[in-house]
């Protein structure tokens, strides 16, 4: 970033005396107000509940035009990595700043490829919950885990470990998420098999079983990839913010990105794809299209608690481009199914043409967002709803990885440590209990 010949002045009306701020600029986008030196020379904070105009920190990694629908991983726009690349080499794009070469990227797809196993004891985890469990409540359990078993990565200010537990990360997330999956369905768990791609040995872990052969459907395949590429990294959203604020305390990074994975559950965030594909099944058992309208005048009225789930962001004021890339992939998958007329996608497209005409959601610039049709697609592939979310967070390992990378190296890196408006009591004495 490079300090801008604009300042900010801070004056007040009380006449107490201005402040000058510096403000900074970086490549693109929103210029900041440095405001780190504020509390010593005013003896006030700022209030930003929810962030809505604070930056956090610098990052070169995920920008987005929110007002425009742009998203671009170290530059390169989504639509692009998406349609001309794989999870793989986005993957080594988000982690090392740069597409990889073609050795860069048999070298790198072979280490993945080294970590996939977890270790044996890790099934005795999944024993304690019951059959039933949610995915993510699992998968929160499993990847904390992870630190249990690999120490070799868990100093997260030593570059070379930190290196390896992101292998893992990244390794071990499918196979953890399938042993989720199979443990629900009491199925026994499948091996890795690492002559198959990231997508397709995710998919044998997935639906293979020992008593036949699997194949893995290329369409399938291509289309999770996808999915994963789509989910890769976000700029600071909640679940980054969290996996950056908790790394930030030193400790290692499968405790870190196991607090990412927590966060990411909520129905707000990554658990809409969830919430989602539920509010479309709801809306079909009530008679599908036709009750579209009935159930707009529910999210309309605010006392109603209902939103249009997949809809609205806090960035996107446009449509989010992962969104219209994630309908072309449901088309896609839907058409290689025979399930062109399939009803849930048919309402959603429904929903989205009677949403973006609705004024309530023009005048609040409410558009689809990722979460939207990913669901109908994993619904499409074979993926239970309730792991739709644990899908999300297995691709978002490695942006919230990368994230993280880049807090540690970053020379104005400390101990995140927010402060407050406080609108609590003041000081005063304890009474003895039996004059309460
Ligand atoms: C993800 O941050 C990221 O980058 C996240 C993510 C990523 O890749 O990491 O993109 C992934 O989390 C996508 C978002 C998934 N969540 C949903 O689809 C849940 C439904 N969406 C909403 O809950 C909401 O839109 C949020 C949480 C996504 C954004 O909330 P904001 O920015 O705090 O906006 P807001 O709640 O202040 O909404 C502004 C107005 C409000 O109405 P008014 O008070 O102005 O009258 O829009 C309304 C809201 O009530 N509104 C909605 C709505 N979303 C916002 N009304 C109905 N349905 C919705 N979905």
């Amino acid at each position: 970033m490079k300090l801008s010949d604009n300042k900010a002045t801070l004056s007040f009306s009380n006449g107490s005396p201005s402040v000058d701020l510096p403000v900074y600029q970086g490549s693109v986008g929103p210029d900041v107000i440095d405001i780190r030196k504020l509390y010593a020379q005013t003896g006030m904070f700022t209030y930003d509940p929810g962030f809505l105009s604070t930056a956090a920190c610098q990052s070169a990694i995920t920008y987005i035009d929110g007002d425009k629908g742009e998203l671009l991983y170290r530059g390169y726009p989504i639509e692009q990595l998406a349609t001309s690349c794989d999870f793989m080499e986005t993957c080594y794009l988000l982690l090392y700043g740069n597409l990889p070469n073609v050795q860069e990227k048999v070298s790198f797809v072979k280490t993945i490829k080294d970590h996939t196993m977890v270790n044996e004891q890790m099934q005795f985890f999944l024993r304690g919950f019951r059959r039933d469990a949610h995915p993510m409540g699992i998968m929160t359990g499993l990847v904390g885990a992870l630190s249990a078993f690999y120490h070799e990565g868990s100093d997260l200010n030593n570059q070379k470990r930190r290196e390896i537990a992101e292998f893992q990360l990244i390794s071990k997330m499918p196979t953890l998420v399938a042993m989720a999956y199979k443990y629900s369905i009491g199925q026994p768990y499948m091996y890795p098999k690492n002559h198959l791609s990231y997508a397709g040995n995710f998919l044998h872990m997935m639906f293979a079983t020992p008593c036949e052969e699997y194949v893995v459907n290329p369409v399938m395949e291509r289309a999770l990839d996808r999915i994963f590429v789509l989910h890769a990294d976000h700029e600071q959203n909640a679940s980054t913010s969290t996996v950056r604020l908790c790394g930030s305390s030193g400790t290692n990074p499968f405790a870190a990105i196991a607090a990412g994975v927590a966060c990411l559950w909520g129905p707000a965030h990554g658990g809409a794809n969830e919430a989602c594909l539920n509010m479309l099944e709801d809306i079909q058992r009530m008679g599908g299209v036709s009750k579209v309208g009935e159930f707009m005048t529910q999210v309309k009225d605010k006392n109603s608690g209902v939103k249009l789930m997949g809809f609205g962001h806090r960035v996107y004021k446009n449509y989010d481009p992962r969104a219209k890339l994630m309908q072309e992939t449901c088309k896609e998958v839907l058409a290689e199914l025979g399930l062109e007329n399939d009803p849930l996608f048919k309402l959603a497209m429904a929903l989205e043409k009677i949403a973006l005409e609705d004024d309530y959601f023009v005048q609040r610039k409410l558009y689809p967002n990722v979460d939207f049709y990913s669901g109908i697609v994993q619904r499409a592939i074979g993926i239970p709803v309730s792991l739709f979310t644990a899908i999300f967070a297995l691709a978002r390992t490695v942006g919230w990885i990368a994230q993280l990378n880049e807090m540690i190296v970053d020379p104005e890196y400390k101990i995140g440590r927010p402060r407050q408006l406080f609108v609590g009591s003041t000081q005063r004495d304890v009474v003895p209990l039996e004059q309460r």
